[in-house]
């Protein structure tokens, strides 16, 4: 079977790198890939706002599966377009879509459906939305409705940065139309974890837990980035906690689809803080995590294209994959000044080298005669796996060590709170 992942990102390069290794996929294509990506797959050079030429290509080559990366290209309707067009692909509809596409959406749902989360009240009228971030505790939690390339939640620390971020949120629109609505949410504390699960409309199967690390510095400092790196599984999530999550996120999130005829199909990632009264749900997203897709598909033993497939036709119920026992650590490579501008057009030295013991998945690259450079804020997710976390680290930061571009940062600190537990 011919398959086409749709995205260019680091989490585009895992499940390329994945997929090609399916004995029953015969080609991969990537539209529009990155650097690193084209090295071992046909890129083909498609933005994916043109879904009219996506769908013609997938015709033209008969693409047996269509893989959706990205968030906004699900919120644009992208798998309602190939559907209609009478191709297969992996991913929920734009409606299902809006659980993450709009925190709204996603808050009420929870609420009707009894999933744990923060309290919190959602206002179109900024002068409600100040009035009720006003009568809650310090910190408050302001989150534009909408995406906002992962920038749109503002933690405040005092009234005036409340009242600031709702004034650039809702009257100055800063994040546009994502800021038509405002959640203001109560502050929860507690470490941060995430679950991946395949849902299918009527099952869920359980990924391994992972953590990212969002700020842009070591000891969680800086600002919010994509993500600069993961490991998993995440000890945090002990047992006891995961089957919490599974009969009260899971479990309840499946009741809520069926009560709503909510048709969800694809992955389903929700953001999880384990507070002292128990795992609460920050936002769910409808897709792979990037960088957590580096760490989960470097431990599947077996076939992601028979999950993704079970998925669509409806019988995750009759899959269990083996995943490697021990740990896999990721570490982001990212450009100098990310996350806010940043530097391109680096040459990067030594991926040979690091590719030795680790796999190097590419996120802001490109090809260039000279070799690759970079042309992105993440640039790469060196990822290994070890018999423990402390092996793994060890091994992806061995492997980092070799490469080199002009400004490169990372976080030296990746996984160090699972050593801890
Ligand atoms: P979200 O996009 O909703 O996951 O929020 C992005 C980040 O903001 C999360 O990963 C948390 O670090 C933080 N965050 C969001 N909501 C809360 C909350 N209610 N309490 C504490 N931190 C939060
Ligand atoms: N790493 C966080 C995300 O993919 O949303």
């Amino acid at each position: 079977m011919k398959v086409l992942i749709l995205g260019g990102g680091g989490r585009e390069h895992a499940l390329a790198w994945k997929l090609r290794q399916s004995p029953r996929v015969t080609e991969v294509f990537c539209a529009p890939g990155n650097g690193g990506i084209s090295q071992v797959v046909t890129c083909i050079p498609i933005a994916l706002r043109e879904i009219d030429r996506l769908i013609a290509f997938a015709k033209e080559h008969e693409i047996g599966l269509t893989v959706v990366g990205p968030d906004d290209a699900l919120a644009a309707g992208m798998v309602d377009r190939f559907v209609a067009a009478g191709l297969r692909i992996f991913g929920p509809t734009q409606a299902a879509a809006r659980l993450e596409s709009s925190k709204v959406f996603a808050k009420e749902f929870m609420q009707r459906h009894g999933i744990p989360t923060a309290r919190s009240g959602h206002f179109t009228n900024s002068s409600e939305a100040r009035a009720f971030a006003a009568g809650m505790g310090l910190p408050v939690v302001i989150k534009a409705d909408g995406l906002a390339l992962g920038k749109g939640v503002i933690i405040a620390e005092t009234r005036a940065e409340a009242e600031e971020a709702i004034r650039q949120i809702m009257d100055e629109r800063k994040f546009g139309d994502a800021g038509r609505a405002v959640v203001i949410e109560e502050f929860l504390e507690g470490p941060e974890c995430s679950i991946h699960a395949l849902v299918d409309g009527t099952s869920a199967l359980l990924f391994p837990s992972a953590q990212d690390h969002k700020r842009a510095l070591d000891n969680d400092q800086g600002l919010n980035t994509g993500g600069m790196g993961t490991y998993s599984p995440a000890p945090q999530l002990t047992a006891e906690l995961e089957a919490f999550v599974r009969t009260e996120v899971l479990d309840r999130f499946l009741a809520g689809i069926k009560a709503e005829g909510l048709a969800y199909s694809g992955m389903l990632f929700p953001g999880l803080i384990l507070t002292k009264t128990g795992p609460k749900v920050l936002e769910f997203n409808c897709r792979f995590g990037d960088p957590e897709t580096q760490v989960l598909l470097a431990r599947l033993e077996d076939d992601l294209l028979e999950l993704l497939e079970a998925t669509i036709d409806g019988t995750l119920a009759r899959q269990s994959p083996r995943w490697k026992a021990g740990s896999a650590v990721c570490v982001i490579a990212a450009s100098g000044g990310y996350p806010e501008a940043y530097e391109a057009d680096k040459l990067i030295s030594g991926l040979d080298r690091a590719s030795e013991d680790s796999v190097v998945f590419h996120a802001g690259t490109r090809l260039a005669v000279d070799g690759v450079h970079t042309a992105g804020g993440r640039v790469l997710g060196v990822t290994a796996t070890g018999a423990t976390l402390g092996e793994a680290r060890d091994q992806a930061y061995k492997a980092l060590r070799e490469i080199h571009f002009e400004g490169m940062h990372f976080r030296r600190d990746i996984a160090v709170k699972g050593l801890a537990c």
